[in-house]
């Protein structure tokens, strides 16, 4: 068998529906709203890469520097021979992880975006010409069907992209990853955490406007996909602390009264001047949300690691007794 394997779990047009379907619920309603999954093309995912190297975007160092310190003991813990990794872009961090691994047989990165996983799987077949890639074009809120690979399994979710979904979606996200466990495998899960106002909104709005583009690019999005004549030019980038759920969101924001028309869906979208579109939201956590998080969804926290700043958290999770 080739040690690069490309699978694609979802129909041929099943991400065209559903953006289709995500577009026309989510511009038809007030607040607008669209999932952050559609920043993810070639250009979103490379743009995504950029704002990982930004002073302002600390979330991806502080992740980094727990992997370095704590990858021995993270492989140690868990004796995995399989590794998952769901939405895993770039692949960059996990390399801390698969270096701690010299066993480990197959990793199975799970990404919506194509041109990622095929940047990924080029890069370490060439480092880990031993190892097993089996790759998933999947979307990770939809229940995920696995490839049989050897056990014990870890389950990585870096990069605090949990935070991208909303409570709700959290909640069942959580109860399929608990699905996908058995007993002896494990989940490791990356969360950014509360702090300081300024810190957190900075992140997510540097002063080089690389995350404006990238919020922008969900317009370039629709362009492509389904004819939609938003120009970027016509909105701002904003990004705001929301209190009361301690979550960051991201919105475009119309600079003037603007209608875009979607001649794939034969809808045409009103944006009053100032009006808002959301199109994401990063929480931020505590420890204890965390563990109640993964309480209700049958999994114990057993592990808790901080960077030196405590500004984000790597937890280790297993599958509580009562519910294996
Ligand atoms: N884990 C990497 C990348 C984080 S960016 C890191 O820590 O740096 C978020 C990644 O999740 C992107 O590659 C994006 O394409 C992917 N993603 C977002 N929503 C997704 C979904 N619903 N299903 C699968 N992948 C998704
Ligand atoms: C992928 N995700 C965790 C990033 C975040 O911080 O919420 C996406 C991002 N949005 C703006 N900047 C980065």
């Amino acid at each position: 068998m080739s040690p690069f394997q490309l699978t694609r779990t979802l129909p041929e047009d099943a991400t065209g529906a559903a953006l289709r379907e995500d577009v026309l619920h989510g511009l038809t309603r007030t607040p607008k709203e669209l999932p952050p999954k559609w920043f993810y093309d070639a250009r979103g995912s490379e743009l995504f890469e950029r704002i990982t190297r930004l002073p302002e975007y600390y979330p991806t160092r502080a992740e980094r520097e727990i992997l370095i310190a704590r990858s021995a003991e993270i492989a140690a813990a868990s004796g995995a021979r399989t590794l998952v990794e769901l939405g895993s872009g770039s692949s960059e961090k996990t390399r801390y992880l698969l270096d701690a691994m010299p066993d480990l047989e197959s990793y199975v990165p799970v990404d919506v975006s194509e041109s990622a996983l095929r940047g990924a799987g080029r890069a370490l077949l060439e480092e880990r010409p031993g190892l097993r890639i089996h790759a998933l074009i999947a979307d990770f809120t939809e229940g995920l069907a696995l490839p049989v690979t050897p056990g014990p399994r870890l389950v990585v979710f870096l990069g605090g992209t949990i935070g991208n979904l909303l409570p709700a979606e959290r909640a069942l996200f959580l109860r399929s990853v608990r699905a996908l466990l058995g007993p002896g495998d494990a989940l490791l899960l990356g969360t950014d955490l509360v702090k300081d106002e300024g810190v957190l909104v900075r992140a997510y709005d540097d002063r080089a406007g690389v995350t404006a583009e990238f919020n922008k690019n969900v317009l370039n999005v629709l362009a492509r996909e389904l004819g939609a004549d938003a120009d970027p030019e016509d909105f701002d980038h904003v990004a705001l602390w929301d209190r009361e759920h301690e979550w960051i969101e991201m919105r475009l924001r119309a600079r003037r009264a603007v209608t875009v028309k979607i001649p794939e869906l034969d809808v045409v979208v009103p944006f009053h001047e100032g009006e808002e579109l959301r199109t994401e939201v990063s929480a931020k956590f505590r420890q204890e949300g965390v563990r109640a998080e993964l309480a209700d969804a049958g999994m114990e926290l057993s592990r808790w690691w901080t960077d030196a700043r405590g500004r984000f958290a790597l937890s280790l999770a297993t599958v509580a007794p009562a519910a294996l």
